[in-house]
């Protein structure tokens, strides 16, 4: 069985592509920069413009869609919403079997731009003519950890204590869309997120400790109903399974025994 996957150098890309390999998938690679590494076949595809896309799913069983491009405006529309149909449509052409595609839990809840993009691509897929899986998965940790980076720029760390966050492993997300590909169609959206539900300043606090710093919280309430939707578990799911491994096991993971800040 043979799968395109876009996205693939990407971090959740980098850790689905050994798992793919152990499960007997062959692996087809897409990027939108021509790519040497031996594991996988590499193809050059644009989802903005298209190109590349025909060959790209041309004798592929399945596709697994993890190409994405937050937060830019226009672009945006143009990767993850335009591009994504633009996939929908010449993986139907190619009489593709299955497509999985990657998104966010929160996307129906959280009224953020980069969320309304994931929804209607979502969308996109559910209404095209390949049988599909959609997984949301809640953060990574390490989108976690640049954003405490990015909020305590200026010294303290700028945040909303009661938002709620679950961050997940990206290489648990992997191994779930794996098995999940490998099942075949559900015709339907799956959540998958971390073990715990933990409130922003619990964060900033094991952040703190973790890199040796006392860096304060300067509390600022995110208002209007993006603030209520985040702390109100807009980012979190209850669905079951969930991933083991912990904020703090990326901590220590990232920070154990230097003190690296
Ligand atoms: N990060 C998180 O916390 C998180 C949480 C839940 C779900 N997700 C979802 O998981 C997916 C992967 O996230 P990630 O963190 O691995 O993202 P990432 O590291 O930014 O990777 C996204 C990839 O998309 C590709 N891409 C961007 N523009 C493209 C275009 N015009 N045409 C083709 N490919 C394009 C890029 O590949 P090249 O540069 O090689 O072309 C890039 O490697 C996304 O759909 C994201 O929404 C992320």
């Amino acid at each position: 069985m043979r799968v395109l996957v876009t996205g693939a150098g990407g971090r959740l890309g980098r850790v689905v592509l050994p798992r793919l390999r152990d499960e007997g998938w062959s692996v087809r690679a897409a990027s939108r920069r021509p790519r040497t590494d031996p594991s996988a076949e590499w193809v050059v595809v644009d989802l903005a413009t298209g190109e590349g896309l025909p060959e790209a799913v041309a004798g592929v069983d399945a596709v697994l869609h993890l190409a994405s491009s937050p937060n830019r405006g226009r672009q945006t529309h143009r990767v993850d919403v335009l591009g994504t149909r633009r996939l929908v449509v010449a993986a139907g052409r190619a009489g593709v079997r299955h497509l999985g595609y990657v998104s966010i839990v929160g996307v129906d809840r959280v009224p953020i731009p980069y969320y309304r993009h994931k929804l209607a691509a979502e969308q996109v897929v559910a209404a095209g003519p390949v049988p599909w899986t959609v997984l949301r998965a809640t953060q990574f940790p390490e989108f976690l950890d640049g954003m405490l980076r990015g909020a305590s720029r200026f010294g303290p760390v700028i945040g909303d204590p009661a938002v709620l966050a679950q961050p997940v492993d990206p290489g648990e997300v992997a191994g779930r869309l794996v098995q999940r590909l490998t099942a075949g169609p559900l015709h339907g959206i799956e959540e998958y997120g971390g073990p715990e539900v933990i409130r922003f300043d619990e964060a900033v606090r094991a952040w703190n400790a973790a890199r040796r710093s006392r860096r304060p919280l300067l509390p600022v309430r995110i208002p209007g109903k993006v603030g209520r939707a985040l702390r109100s578990g807009g980012l979190v799911t209850e669905a079951t399974p969930t991933g083991v491994r912990t904020w703090a096991d990326h901590l220590a993971d990232t920070y154990g025994g230097t003190g690296a800040r």
